[in-house]
């Protein structure tokens, strides 16, 4: 049974993504996107040609414009009198708050694009932040912006190996880190794991310095030299800063991601076209008036979510948004609620993964708050269950908001399918359709297109967008293998299964490759298997994303030990230890994220004759279900070896 909510109609008669932009956008592709771009953006020099695809995949959006982004984010919304509006509610973690307007932000950004040029950063550098959410995260988000020295961020969660990899494989030059974070009411060390990343291994690192924000006041290791507190060297500075223009192809930032190899990808996106989708889709998609609504994004600014729908289209729109530093059970599991009406909040934007957690912890949670300030929901990540998609609407949106499903990746730099809020009727469930301007299409196994109901294919984008990205950090020919090899140089391959319905939605039905997605967090198998394979215990390790009915899919590892490890388990009876000791191993490689939910330890893995491990049988076993053919096999009584072992 299918089940379809229409906008209300005065939603519909007010919201800012009208029908009409789907025949604007199919009428004149490039010019629907011109004016969007000029209609959005403020532009230092207007540009001459909206896309030059010429040298297809590598896209050329607004060519000849310039623009600088931050002053798109703070600087235009002051001259246009609006300095007194809010751009950021922060909200620690522990209760402390910090009200800062676009006059004040516009300060900050200035104070800190001026301590980084006196560190010596100028245009085309790279700078790498890895802070806890706090205000100071996005004011240096847009001074490297404001400078054009592309940031890298790292989340706050990932450990000091893989900020390692990160800094060199972007070379950067300074950290922005803090003392410490506060996780669930308690401080942890974070600049301690800076330190790691820089002295590890025996390559000089490029790090020149590290600029660390004071905010858990916990005790640091000092680089004399190297280490800067943020306090000295920014709140001293000039707090005006002149805006240079930079080209719209100008390179804005870079983002690890996880792909199917152990090397995290670094995503890298520019200009004018990024910061244009960014805020053109957190204004059609989210429905933001900027006068009157209170914006929230759940996401961490580590993630490409916080750095679109946090930092760059609702700053570039003139948003008053919260910024919130913790956790939703801290230090009660009311913390968001308490949150959405201590703020207004009017439009909410968090993941599948939180809210299957809400559910768990019961409607009475919720219903102890007013929550009657909400009017737009919003959902990414992940697919989002009809279940987890009607308690949402049902519960925190008073049982009429509207839910955008929005599809995207960090890749797409910016939403790509999802409803309008006054123009779709909602499928709960289902992303629906490519939004104006965006064109995608599902493809069987030869790459043919089809529009049948119910048969699944793949997911493919046909035509460029402004906020793609330009391809993959130091390595073109990965980006053209990744993404516009498998069907061919015309479609983007994104990497998710996808079907139609009888109406013609689509739906996202999860990666078809090797990466996982927990909690709405990319993890790659094989990124998970070399931290396995990098403790002097385990000889060989497969991991998979198995199902799991809160984080959507759950890391499962299978281990073979090397023969001193497997005498020594068995000596002790059980490798419960050993096992534990190999959860936090990729914990300490990882983060914490990726850490697995369970391990086991078999004699043998299932491999073709050609010797790829079978995923898929492993994959059956960690979901209980009975094992799938094993004809491919290269010996077929590998998968009874590893049950009757698992059973012992
Ligand atoms: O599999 C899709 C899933 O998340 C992947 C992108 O992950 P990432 O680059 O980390 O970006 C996450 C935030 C945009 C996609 O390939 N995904 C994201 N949103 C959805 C989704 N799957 C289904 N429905 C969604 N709304």
């Amino acid at each position: 049974m299918s089940e379809s909510y229409a906008p209300s109609p005065e939603l519909a008669a007010q919201a800012n993504g009208q029908e009409s932009l789907f025949a604007e956008a199919e009428a004149d592709f490039e010019g629907f996107w011109a004016a969007q771009a000029r209609e959005r953006i403020t532009w230092a020099k207007d540009f001459d040609v909206t896309l030059d695809w010429s040298n297809a995949p590598f896209a050329k959006w607004f060519v000849g414009g310039e623009l600088n982004v931050a002053y798109n984010c703070v600087d235009r919304h002051v001259e246009a009198g609006n300095g007194d509006r809010v751009a950021i509610h922060f909200e620690g973690e522990g209760g402390d708050t910090r009200t800062i307007t676009y006059a004040d932000l516009q300060k900050e950004v200035a104070k800190a694009a001026n301590a980084l040029t006196s560190l010596g950063v100028a245009k085309g550098d790279r700078v790498a932040i890895y802070l806890p959410m706090i205000p100071e995260a996005v004011f240096a988000m847009l001074a490297c912006a404001r400078l054009g020295a592309p940031h890298s961020v790292v989340f706050g969660g990932f450990s000091s190996e893989a900020l390692h990899t990160r800094i060199a494989d972007a070379d950067a030059k300074v950290v922005i880190t803090a003392d410490g974070q506060f996780r669930r009411g308690k401080p942890a060390p974070l600049k301690a794991a800076v330190d790691a990343a820089i002295a590890h291994g025996d390559d000089e690192s490029p790090v020149e310095t590290v600029l660390v924000v004071q905010r858990t006041k916990g005790d640091v290791d000092w680089h004399e030299g190297r280490d800067q507190w943020w306090h000295d060297v920014v709140d001293g500075q000039s707090d005006t800063h002149e805006a240079q223009p930079h080209d719209s192809e100008h390179p804005l930032f870079i983002l690890y991601t996880s792909g199917t190899t152990g090397k995290p990808k670094g995503i890298f996106h520019t200009s004018g076209g990024y910061i244009t989708q960014a805020a053109y889709t957190n204004s059609v998609v989210h429905d933001l008036h900027p006068e009157s609504d209170v914006y929230w994004c759940t996401a961490d600014i580590g993630w490409v979510t916080g750095h679109s729908y946090i930092v760059y289209g609702p700053l570039a729109n003139g948003a008053t948004q919260v910024l919130y530093e913790g956790t939703p059970d801290t230090p009660h599991q009311g913390r968001f609620w308490e949150i959405v009406e201590k703020y207004k909040v009017s439009i909410l934007y968090t993941a599948p993964t939180a809210i299957r957690t809400f559910m768990k912890w019961g409607d009475d949670i919720p219903a102890k708050y007013d929550l009657s300030s909400i009017r737009i929901l919003g959902s990414v990540g992940e697919p989002i269950n009809p279940e987890a998609w009607r308690w949402y609407r049902e519960h925190i949106g008073g049982g009429s908001a509207p839910i955008v499903d929005t599809w995207w990746q960090t890749e797409t730099g910016g939403i790509m399918i999802s409803p309008l809020p006054g123009v779709t009727e909602l499928e709960p469930g289902s992303a629906q359709r490519p939004i104006p301007g965006i064109s995608a299409e599902i493809l069987d196994d030869e790459g043919q297109p089809f529009t049948e109901a119910e048969k699944v294919g793949y997911l493919v984008l046909t035509k460029p967008w402004p906020a793609m990205l330009r391809g993959i950090w130091g390595d073109e020919q990965r980006y053209k293998d990744t993404y516009w090899s498998r069907f061919g140089p015309k479609y983007y391959f994104a990497g998710d299964g996808a079907k139609y319905d009888e109406k013609g939605n689509i739906w996202l039905l999860g990666r078809v490759d090797d990466v996982m997605n927990v909690s709405g967090h990319r993890l790659s198998t094989a990124e998970i298997e070399s931290a396995l394979v990098s403790h002097e215990a385990v000889a060989e390790a497969a991991v998979v994303g198995a199902a799991d009915e809160t984080t959507g899919q759950a890391v499962v590892a299978f281990v073979i030990l090397r023969e001193e490890a497997q005498e020594r388990a068995d000596e002790v009876g059980e490798g419960g230890d050993l096992v534990q000791e190999l959860r936090n191993h990729v914990a300490k490689e990882i983060g914490p994220i990726a850490k697995p939910r369970s391990i086991m330890i078999v004699p043998e893995l299932p491999k073709t004759r050609s010797g790829k491990i079978m995923r898929r049988l492993l994959k059956d076993v960690a979901e209980n279900r009975e094992v799938g053919d094993v004809t491919t096999l290269a010996d077929s009584s590998v998968m009874n070896l590893i049950q009757s072992g698992l059973q012992k």
